[in-house]
């Protein structure tokens, strides 16, 4: 499939979408945004698909939402369009994406980071939520997942200030999950999602969903919820597998069942 502002490739188990609009340092248009739910869309039907990994270049993984593309709209189109509603498709994915972000990751590009599952970042990456400069803030989910994951005091400096944060204070804020030198940052995240993508298909789409429930409801329910799922595991054949493999001394099979 050809897009005009992403790259796909498959890698066995793993599809692989590479932001590719380098003029605009990948700011997500709404091209972007359509392609980009195109290719997620294909992955999601394809059963040989166990993870997805979306990256951008070395200089920006993307820069916000497209500001030259935005900036003429009224409150009537935006709220008729409801355009933001394309974005949130990414982070209604059942299957496993890990985003590996170097480079820029600011307003748009952050939340796009974090609706994917965990965020593996170069040492050169930078993650901010700059909107207010430009009169507005951010607009698809970036005050309530930073807020969720970094905490307030961090979120609302970094939403009321625009200021950026390096890889590293991301890394002890928990915004990444680890950082990896930018000339390997690709392949490492090919080689984590491989890792997911030989997991059972189905226990990896349980284990997102149980872990996604913690954002969305209390302790006691997200509790309950794990238990159900966690005894529903055990209607599978790959709970047989995996077991049985232990026990035999040897690598799990699983055969998606
Ligand atoms: C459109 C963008 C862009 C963006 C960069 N470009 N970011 N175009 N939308 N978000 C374009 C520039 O206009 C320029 O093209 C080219 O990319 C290179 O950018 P430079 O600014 O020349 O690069 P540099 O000096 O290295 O600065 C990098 C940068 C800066 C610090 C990342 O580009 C920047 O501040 N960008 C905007 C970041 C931002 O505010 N993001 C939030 C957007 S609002 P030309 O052709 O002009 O030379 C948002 C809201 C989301 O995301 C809400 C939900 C939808």
């Amino acid at each position: 499939m050809t897009y005009e502002t992403i790259l796909t490739e498959t890698r066995g188990k793993v599809g692989l979408v590479t932001l590719n609009r380098p003029q605009a340092l990948n700011a997500l248009n709404s091209t972007l945004v359509a392609e980009l739910n195109e290719a997620l869309d294909g992955y999601e039907r394809d059963p040989g698909i166990g993870c997805v990994v979306i990256t951008g270049s070395e200089k920006a993984f993307a820069a916000g939402a497209d500001i030259k593309e935005m900036s003429g709209l009224s409150y009537p189109q935006t709220y008729l369009d409801d355009f933001i509603t394309a974005w949130d498709k990414v982070a209604a994915r059942r299957k496993p994406i890990v985003a590996a972000v170097s480079g820029f990751a600011l307003g748009g590009g952050c939340e796009l980071a974090m609706m994917c599952d965990f965020i593996l970042a170069s040492d050169t990456a930078k993650f901010g939520q700059p909107e207010i400069k430009l009169g507005v803030m951010p607009g698809a989910g970036g005050t309530q997942r930073l807020t969720r994951i970094v905490g307030k005091a961090k979120a609302m400096e970094m939403c009321l200030t625009g200021r950026m944060m390096d890889a590293a204070e991301a890394e002890r804020s928990g915004l990444v999950s680890r950082i990896v030198p930018a000339d390997q940052l690709v392949d490492e995240a090919l080689k984590v999602a491989a890792t997911i993508a030989d997991m059972s298909l189905p226990i990896a789409l349980m284990t997102k969903e149980s872990v996604n429930r913690a954002y969305e409801t209390t302790l006691a329910e997200g509790i309950r919820f794990e238990r159900r799922v966690f005894h529903a595991m055990f209607a599978t054949a790959d709970q047989k597998e995996g077991m049985q493999a232990f026990v035999e001394k040897r690598p799990a099979k699983f055969a998606n069942e």
